[in-house]
């Protein structure tokens, strides 16, 4: 520890001077843990705890059905949405909450690729495995060929032949980050439509996407927006190009007159026709209150604070732990809100600091990625993380075997 440039006691009196760090007691985070896993899932804010009772109890529990309407549930998928568009420079009618990234990107490649007769998607080849899969899928059923192109050809790639171009914002890997505005541009000036996967981005980094001409774009709930395992997903699709657009899961909730029970399906008119079936009322609840914690808080000093945290996180590992290499782009406008390093025992090192309370995630075959969630994470904790992050390699305390068992979910 002797030769660290930045004591405990100076990493605690950064906190005390952080203008965010009250918002920290807006979450349930167990004592002795450094949570450094928001990018995979975020932590439980307290506002959701004491609401799902409310929602289950006072709602389904005593206004049952009536719940649609007199707790508004049936608007929640809207009104979630609006919320979520306050984070990410859209209008409130742009963005709806429903299904997963997954099931999001399908109904967004089908129905936008039907709006050109190009014959291929365009991705990067290491963009994130469900985006792929789900592209080759959609492909498949509309007679698209799906091409992949190295991150740093992306955008030489496009070609006449592109219908649409699907990237990731930034790499869940590495962390790296494309130029949105850029990117979106350059595809635009080819005829092609761009879909921009924002998962590692949404309460992460600033977003314009109506300054930056985003017209179609996906993003989960349950990473940097603390919506709760597996909370439902969401949708944008620029105001512009909504009603060209028809999904292709034709659920009732995506209908016009939901309750005529038509025998015709007539699409909502909107962003409401991306809807498929009924919306998850407990889950939509608990996202709602995670997205409530962003309440007052604005994304540029959240991103402030982010740079802050991976500045003091790189140059302490630099000194300290030096056997683990930083892949995430130093220069803050190229990265989003997590820090990786490459280790050769990534799995077993990541292990160790796990059983110290040390929470950052594994993704193979050889990275540790530490998440960097200004909301609730100390710079105390970035200290803490380096520091057993320096004694564990240093000690080879992960070889062992009980570092190595792998699990379901690594
Ligand atoms: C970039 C990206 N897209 C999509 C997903 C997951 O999609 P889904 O919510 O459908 O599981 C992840 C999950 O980590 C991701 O990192």
């Amino acid at each position: 520890m002797s030769n660290i440039s930045m004591t405990l006691d100076e990493a605690k009196a950064l906190d005390r001077a952080d203008p965010l760090s009250a918002l920290r007691d807006r979450f349930l985070l167990p004592k002795g843990i450094a949570y450094l896993d928001g990018h995979s899932l975020g932590p439980l804010p307290l506002q959701a705890l004491e609401n799902q009772r409310q929602v289950v109890e006072a709602q389904w529990g005593r206004q049952l059905i009536g719940g649609w309407n007199d707790a508004g549930w049936i608007d929640a998928p809207q009104r979630v949405g609006a919320k979520i568009a306050r984070l990410i420079g859209a209008k409130p009618h742009e963005v709806i909450v429903a299904d997963s990234t997954s099931v999001n990107l399908f109904k967004l490649i089908v129905a936008a690729s039907s709006l050109s007769s190009r014959g291929t998607v365009l991705t990067e080849t290491d963009n994130f495995h469900t985006d792929r899969y789900i592209a080759s899928g959609a492909a498949e059923i509309t007679g698209l060929k799906l091409r992949t192109a190295p991150r740093a050809e992306i955008e030489d790639s496009l070609d006449p032949d592109t219908n649409l171009l699907l990237l990731t914002h930034v790499h869940y890997g590495t962390a790296e980050r494309y130029d949105m505005a850029a990117v979106t541009r350059r595809a635009q000036q080819a005829g092609v439509l761009t879909i921009w996967d924002l998962c590692h981005s949404t309460g992460a980094v600033p977003l314009q996407l109506n300054r930056d001409g985003v017209e179609l774009a996906v993003g989960c709930g349950y990473k940097y927006l603390n919506g709760g395992p597996g909370a439902p997903a969401f949708l944008y699709v620029a105001e512009h190009l909504q009603d060209r657009l028809l999904s292709p899961l034709r659920g009732w909730m995506g209908h016009a007159a939901p309750f005529d029970f038509a025998s015709d399906y007539v699409p909502a008119p909107g962003i409401d026709r991306f809807l498929v079936g009924t919306p998850p009322i407990l889950s939509l609840a608990a996202l709602e209150c995670a997205i409530d914690t962003f309440d007052g808080v604005s994304m540029q000093a959240v991103w402030g604070k982010s740079i802050a945290l991976f500045e003091m996180f790189d140059r302490l590992m630099v000194e300290r732990c030096p056997e683990l290499v930083c892949v995430s782009p130093r220069e803050s406008s190229q990265r989003g809100s997590h820090i990786s390093f490459k280790c050769p025992h990534a799995f077993e090192v990541c292990q160790a600091l796990i059983a110290e309370g040390i929470i950052g995630d594994f993704r193979a075959p050889d990275i540790i990625r530490f998440g960097l969630t200004p909301l609730y994470l100390r710079f105390e904790d970035v200290w803490r993380a380096v520091e057993k992050c320096a004694e564990i390699v240093d000690t080879r305390r992960w070889d062992h075997a009980r570092f190595s068992a792998r699990r379901k979910v690594t």
